[in-house]
C-alpha cells in the first residue's frame, strides 16, 4: 500500500482556503492512506475556548466530514486529518479518519500541549485500532508522542501504522519517533505543519519536516523544514506483525509486565 503526508502551511481561521491548499499540494499524487496535519483546517492558536467552540464541528455532521467524504471517493483513498470536534459542550482536539464509505472513526487528543489544555477538553476515548483491510491503523495526535505508552498502547492493540497528525512546535518528536517505532515494531506517519501564528499572546513556529518512519525506525520520507510539501511511501503493513527479536526474543511476548510500574 502506499502511505502519503501532506505538509501544509494552513491560514488560521481559513477553513475553506487550507481545503483547497491540501486538494492543490495533494495534485495527482496517489496514496491509499493519507495523514494530514494536527488542526490542518482552522489552524492553531485559539484564542481561548470560545474561539475553539467557534471554529468546531460535530462529527459527522460537520462541512468537514463532507468534504472529506468526498475527497475519499474521488480519490479512493482513506484520509486521517485533525480539526475541532464538538459534541454538546465539549469541545476537543480531534482527528477524523475518513474513507470512501464514510467515516470509520476519531480520536480525541489525550495528552493536551501548554496552553490547549485552556482550549479542549482533555480526550476521553480510548486508544482504539481501526482495520480497514489495506492496514490496521492506530491514531495520535502531536504532543502524544512525548508519552511512550500511547504507541505501545497502539501497538498492542494491533496497529501496523500509527497516523500522527501534528502541530509540532518543539524538534524533538521525529527523532523521539525512530525509537517509538524501533521499539514497537510499527509504522508511523508524522504529519506536520509549517508557519509562524501569532494570535494568543506569543508568536508559535512550527517546524515541518514530517516523516514517515519505518518498523526498524528507519527513516522512509522526510519532508521540507520550511516549505508545505507532499510524500508518499510504499509500505507493507504486514511487516509490523513480526514482532520476532531472535529465537528467544519477542517485542511484546517476553516482555517482563510484572516487573514495570504501569
Ligand atoms: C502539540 O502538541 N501541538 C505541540
Amino acid at each position: 500500500m502506499i502511505l502519503g503526508i501532506v505538509q501544509t502551511h494552513p491560514v488560521f481561521g481559513d477553513i475553506t482556503g487550507n481545503q483547497i491548499q491540501i486538494e492543490r499540494l495533494m495534485g495527482d499524487r496517489q496514496a491509499d492512506l493519507w495523514v494530514m496535519p494536527e488542526l490542518a483546517l482552522t489552524g492553531y492558536e485559539m484564542r481561548g475556548r470560545k474561539e475553539s467552540l467557534e471554529l468546531s464541528e460535530e462529527l459527522p455532521a460537520g462541512p468537514t466530514t463532507k468534504w472529506l467524504a468526498q475527497l475519499c471517493r474521488d480519490r479512493n483513498c482513506y484520509i486521517v486529518i485533525g480539526l475541532v470536534e464538538r459534541e454538546g459542550q465539549k469541545v476537543y482536539n480531534s482527528s477524523v479518519f475518513m474513507g470512501p464509505k464514510g467515516i470509520i472513526g476519531r480520536y480525541r487528543k489525550v495528552h493536551l500541549f501548554d496552553k490547549e489544555v485552556e482550549r479542549f477538553d482533555p480526550g476521553d476515548l480510548p486508544f482504539d485500532v481501526f482495520d480497514i483491510g489495506i492496514a490496521r491503523v492506530g491514531i495520535m495526535i502531536c504532543f502524544d508522542w512525548r508519552f511512550p505508552e500511547v504507541t505501545r498502547t497502539l501497538s498492542l492493540r494491533g496497529a501496523q501504522i500509527v497516523a500522527h497528525p501534528s502541530n509540532l512546535v518543539l524538534p524533538f518528536c521525529q527523532a523521539a519517533m525512530v525509537t517509538r517505532c524501533f521499539e514497537n515494531n510499527v509504522f508511523a506517519a508524522t504529519a506536520n505543519r509549517i508557519g509562524e501564528e501569532d494570535r494568543d499572546g506569543r508568536k508559535v513556529s512550527f517546524t515541518g519536516r514530517s516523516v514517515i518512519m519505518g518498523t526498524q525506525g528507519e527513516l522512509l520520507a522526510s519532508g521540507a523544514i520550511a516549505a508545505t510539501d507532499v510524500m508518499t511511501v510504499e509500505i507493507d503493513p504486514k511487516k509490523a506483525d513480526d514482532k520476532t527479536i531472535n529465537p528467544y526474543n519477542d517485542t511484546f511476548r517476553t516482555r517482563r509486565v510484572e516487573f514495570y510500574e504501569m
